[in-house]
């Protein structure tokens, strides 16, 4: 989007910003394989639940209570992602190099992507509209916050078992990642 200047100081810049990185990131796990694959794979399981637990922490509050309609807005969003979250959960447990990955992997992009055009064309533009200057900074200053708390090794501990190991349980991953988001949030428990 053209009006989206690519400021640190917005957060919806930021936001849309880490929608390509997303988008990149899923490219990225397509064309490799083996250990690069499970690596670029860890890395989008990590940003994808630090922008969500960001977003749902941060940016849904916000939305429900200072966008007109911003209930609707938001209830559209959490169905969205709850879509999401039960593809990821197919994911779980299974080896990247599994032949059944990529289908999975393509199904969880088709929604995520989806997810994130919603999230810019309904949300997003709303938020810019209702939010002033500082607003949109202090939001963006609390996701940088997120995003720098978030663990970067989300299973230590499995690293050195059977080569071929699956990741871990995503859905623990996602769990630590948004417990150290909610703590950088100043939300804990
Ligand atoms: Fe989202
Ligand atoms: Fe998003």
């Amino acid at each position: 989007m053209a009006e989206i200047a690519a400021s640190d100081a917005d957060v919806v810049a930021l936001l849309t910003r880490q929608h390509g990185d997303i988008r990149n990131l899923f490219d990225e796990v397509e064309r490799t394989s083996g250990d690069e694959r499970r690596d670029a794979f860890r890395r989008l399981v990590r940003l994808l639940a630090v922008h969500e637990t960001a977003e749902e922490e941060v940016v849904r509050p916000f939305t429900r209570s200072n966008v007109p309609g911003g209930e609707q807005v938001v209830e559209d969003r959490l169905d969205e992602e709850r879509e999401a979250k039960e593809v990821l959960s197919r994911l779980d447990g299974m080896d990247t190099d599994d032949p059944k990955f990529l289908t999975e992997l393509l199904a969880l992009r088709l929604d995520v992507m989806a997810h994130a055009r919603a999230e810019e064309r309904y949300e997003f533009i709303r938020i810019r509209r209702h939010a002033d200057k500082d607003r949109l900074a202090s939001m963006a200053s609390a996701l940088k916050a997120a995003e720098a708390m978030a663990p970067t090794h989300p299973h230590p501990g499995t690293e050195s078992a059977a080569k071929n190991i699956a990741l871990g349980p995503l859905a623990a991953v996602v769990d630590r990642t948004r417990d150290a988001v909610r703590k950088a949030l100043g939300k804990d428990g």
